[in-house]
């Protein structure tokens, strides 16, 4: 058997499939066999201006869904055919090498039964670690941990998820939804049944000339607790901006390594504990109730 991976050769080089060294599981690591991967805007953002890899040739990727290969000296909590639950990005430095064969220290977790294909649960490591951030740090928005029996009714508190449709704005729809706050997303005006049917209460689309009154209209009378930019462009803050300007709120920075708008990374957040990302906020994909975009 090989392994295979996209190497980068050099700063902005062209990538170039080619052989990857066979890893060996290690104390308390199991070498997981990848069935897909998915392609986040990272990959381009690092190929592009050649940032965040520190030598070459190198291999890009973060996020892929697969099944246990090997398992390590320790590990008893998974064996060879197991699904692990979908690895939160920050259990390895980002980027972290994504090979075929990929060695990953997995927390002792039961693992959830494989409801996701992998081509959808591929969408979820990085997207959901930079979902969780923006919604349950010290430093972001600090919602109350998400449920799977949240009431139907929405408390009191009030978010505004900016780009709903997309990878992160789709998981940060749901989680902040089974936080039980009142969840007021934007998205293109073709997305909008789809983020309602994510479990948005009121779905807007950020292209119309009266964006902003609706917004202020759906908020009106909650608290307002901030928004989750999960776009991170000059377009979405000059979006949200009036937004701010009116309620306040906290504005974390939700998506890095966004090219604009220039706001501390996410070194410089407390990044959600990875156990409590398995434990508290990855159990919907093992009810089966979790939805991934693109899908
Ligand atoms: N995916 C990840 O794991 C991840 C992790 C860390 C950081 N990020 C960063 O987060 C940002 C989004 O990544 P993503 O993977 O979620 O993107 P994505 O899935 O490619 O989302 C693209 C969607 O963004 C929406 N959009 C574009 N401009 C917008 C605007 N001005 N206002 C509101 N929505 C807008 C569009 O939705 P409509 O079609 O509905 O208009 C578009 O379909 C990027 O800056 C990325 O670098 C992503």
């Amino acid at each position: 058997m090989s392994n295979q991976a996209a190497w980068i050769p050099e700063a902005r080089g062209k990538l170039v499939v080619k052989e990857a060294p066979m890893p060996q599981a290690g104390e308390g690591e199991v070498v997981v066999k990848n069935h897909a991967w998915a392609i986040n805007p990272v990959e381009w953002k690092i190929q592009t201006y050649g940032i965040m890899l520190q030598s070459y040739p190198n291999i890009l990727g973060v996020d892929s869904a697969g099944e246990v290969h090997d398992v390590g000296p320790g590990v008893t909590h998974l064996k060879k055919g197991d699904r692990p639950p979908p690895p939160p990005a920050h259990l390895a430095p980002i980027p972290r090498r994504l090979p075929a064969l990929l060695p990953l220290h997995l927390p002792p977790r039961p693992k959830d039964p494989p409801t996701l294909p992998f081509k959808d649960a591929a969408v979820l490591p990085l997207a959901i670690s930079t979902a969780a951030n923006s919604l349950y740090n010290e430093k972001t928005l600090r919602l109350p941990y998400p449920s799977l029996t949240p009431s139907s009714t929405p408390s009191n508190q009030s978010v505004l998820i900016w780009g709903g449709s997309g990878s992160v704005g789709a998981l940060a729809v749901q989680l902040a939804r089974a936080s039980g706050v009142k969840v007021v997303a934007v998205c293109g005006a073709q997305n909008i049944q789809n983020v309602r049917r994510l479990g948005a209460h009121e779905v807007i689309d950020y292209n119309s000339p009266s964006a902003t009154s609706d917004i202020l209209a759906a908020l009106k009378g909650t608290e307002y607790l901030g928004v989750a930019d999960c776009i991170s462009t000059e377009a979405s803050a000059r979006g949200w901006t009036p937004v701010f300007e009116q309620l306040g709120g906290r504005t974390p920075p939700p998506a890095p390594p966004a090219v604009y708008p220039p706001r501390p990374s996410l070194g410089n957040r407390t990044p959600v504990p990875e156990e409590q990302i398995l434990e508290d906020l990855l159990p919907p994909p093992a009810a089966g109730t979790l939805y991934t975009n693109p899908q």
